[in-house]
């Protein structure tokens, strides 16, 4: 099976952007790892880090003539704004898990809402990077199912 891992916008500072809230790892330390764990599993894994909205929703476009069975989405600043990504997302039909490394709940009122909650298999923040290891389990298994 295919997964394809999205990360929004500013995700490529991750290691030195605001390190307490967002922890010290790169996004290359923790795409690195989805992919040994896809691979190990026989799984392939896909992933993109953009800053720009349209070239999220192009890829989530192409991911469904390339039969990508499972996304995992970080929408990241996009996640309070961004109708037309959660459009491209519906359009795709491919199951997705929302998930992001700070606990929105407990920061700025703006962060408490999400276009992509309610149309989301499921929805893991607050776990820091642990929630992509933990987002990737629970896709490889219900792609099993
Ligand atoms: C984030 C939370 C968002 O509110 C923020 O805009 C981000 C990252 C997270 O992973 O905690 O850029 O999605």
């Amino acid at each position: 099976s295919t997964i394809l891992v999205l990360h929004g916008p500013n995700l490529n500072m991750l290691g030195t952007r605001e390190p307490e809230v967002y922890g010290y790892e790169t996004l290359a330390d923790i795409d690195d790892r989805l992919h040994q764990t896809a691979a190990e599993q026989g799984h392939h894994l896909l992933h993109l880090q953009s800053n720009a909205e349209y070239e999220l929703i192009e890829r989530v476009h192409e991911a469904r003539g390339e039969g990508v069975d499972f996304i995992i989405i970080n929408p990241a600043a996009f996640t309070h704004t961004s109708v037309a990504l959660r459009d491209a997302m519906l359009a795709s039909g491919i199951p997705f898990i929302e998930v992001h490394l700070s606990n929105v709940h407990a920061r700025e009122p703006f962060r408490h809402h999400s276009y992509f909650s309610d149309i989301a298999e499921g929805v893991i923040c607050g776990l820091g990077s642990q929630g992509y290891d933990l987002a990737l389990q629970a896709a490889l298994q219900r792609i099993h199912r």
